[in-house]
């Protein structure tokens, strides 16, 4: 959690009130006007409709049937879905996703002009006895649809009751797997808040490590033999654009500039795979919902 809270605006909500939780925000959203005089703001977790009273809150609450997010399922393993949402065609609802997740950033995003995005919603299911299941709203990640960018990912929120378990990986995991089903390299919009770049960074890395054991596995190569291998060929395996590489190995510590005049200028260069193997199992290790791109049902729209 930030360490500072934006407190510009005389007015502005304190918490959240959503399924079971009150969340305390952090920073301010411009809702309307008689919503932004609350302290504590109701939203109901599935169509994201945001109420002042809890009176008007327990209505709805029987009134809503929607239990899960708009759009199509393009992606289910285990508890775990994602929900494409074109922004033209559900405008309400990606106007208040927009509203709540400016709630945890401190950038000026976008809130109503939502018809260029796509969001791509993260949902953790409950099966309830002799009922339907319900779809519960873990984050999401917004991209533009107007792929002239290298931009694959615009803005990226856990809901804070969620963080810290491996979604934000997740979800940014999901991100470069749609790039790599486009046949595209892609890189989150610039500047990334404070938290989207620790969670990035370890992120590259991570990956890096992945891909970097998968090519030790591959090749089966001697310890002292050189492997062949470009920026590119990583890009290529991952989605992501070569700088992100470098940022990735980088992390690792791998990445050394060449004395020698015969080798390219940077060299990969691994003290201990056993550092390696430890990075590219930590998501396992600490037991984060990894993404099993076999399970995506998803072809571009262009
Ligand atoms: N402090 C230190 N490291 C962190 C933090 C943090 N607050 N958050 C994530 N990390 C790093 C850690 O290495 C973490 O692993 P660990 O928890 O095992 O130590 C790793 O990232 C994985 O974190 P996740 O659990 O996958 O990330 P999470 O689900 O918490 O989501 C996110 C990360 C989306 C950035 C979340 O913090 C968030 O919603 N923040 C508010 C909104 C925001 O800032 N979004 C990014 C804006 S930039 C953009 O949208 C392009
Ligand atoms: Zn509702």
């Amino acid at each position: 959690k930030p360490q500072v809270k934006q407190t510009t605006k005389a007015a502005a909500i304190e918490c959240i009130f959503i399924r079971d939780y009150e969340i305390e925000t952090w920073y301010t959203t411009p809702y309307p006007e008689e919503y932004n005089r609350n302290k504590l703001l109701y939203i109901c977790e599935f169509c994201l409709k945001y109420m002042s009273s809890r009176y008007v809150f327990h209505r709805h609450q029987l009134k809503c049937r929607l239990f899960r997010p708009p759009g199509n399922e393009i992606y289910r393993d285990g508890k775990l879905s994602v929900w494409e949402i074109d922004g033209r065609e559900n405008v309400i609802y990606c106007q208040n996703l927009c509203l709540l997740a400016k709630l945890f950033l401190n950038s000026k995003t976008l809130y109503y002009d939502v018809e260029p995005f796509i969001f791509y919603v993260l949902t953790e299911r409950e099966d309830l006895p002799q009922q339907s299941p319900r779809f519960h709203l873990v984050g999401y990640f917004s991209k533009e649809k107007l792929n002239s960018t290298d931009y694959n990912l615009s803005c990226i929120l856990t809901i804070p009751i969620y963080q810290r378990k491996g979604y934000g990986q997740f979800l940014m995991d999901f991100s470069y797997l749609l790039s790599r089903r486009e046949f595209k390299w892609g890189t989150p919009e610039k500047p990334l808040s404070d938290m989207g770049l620790l969670s990035y960074r370890n992120y590259w890395g991570v990956k890096c490590a992945q891909v970097l054991m998968e090519l030790k596995d591959l090749s089966k190569c001697d310890e002292e033999e050189y492997l062949q291998i470009t920026l590119e060929d990583i890009s290529n395996l991952t989605g992501m654009i070569p700088t992100d590489v470098v940022f990735g190995l980088e992390q690792l510590r791998v990445l050394q500039q060449s004395s020698n005049n015969e080798l390219p200028r940077y060299v990969i260069k691994i003290d201990s795979w056993e550092m390696i193997e430890k990075e590219a199992n930590s998501w396992k290790s600490r037991g984060y919902q990894t993404l099993n791109p076999q399970k995506l049902v998803w072809k571009p729209m262009i």
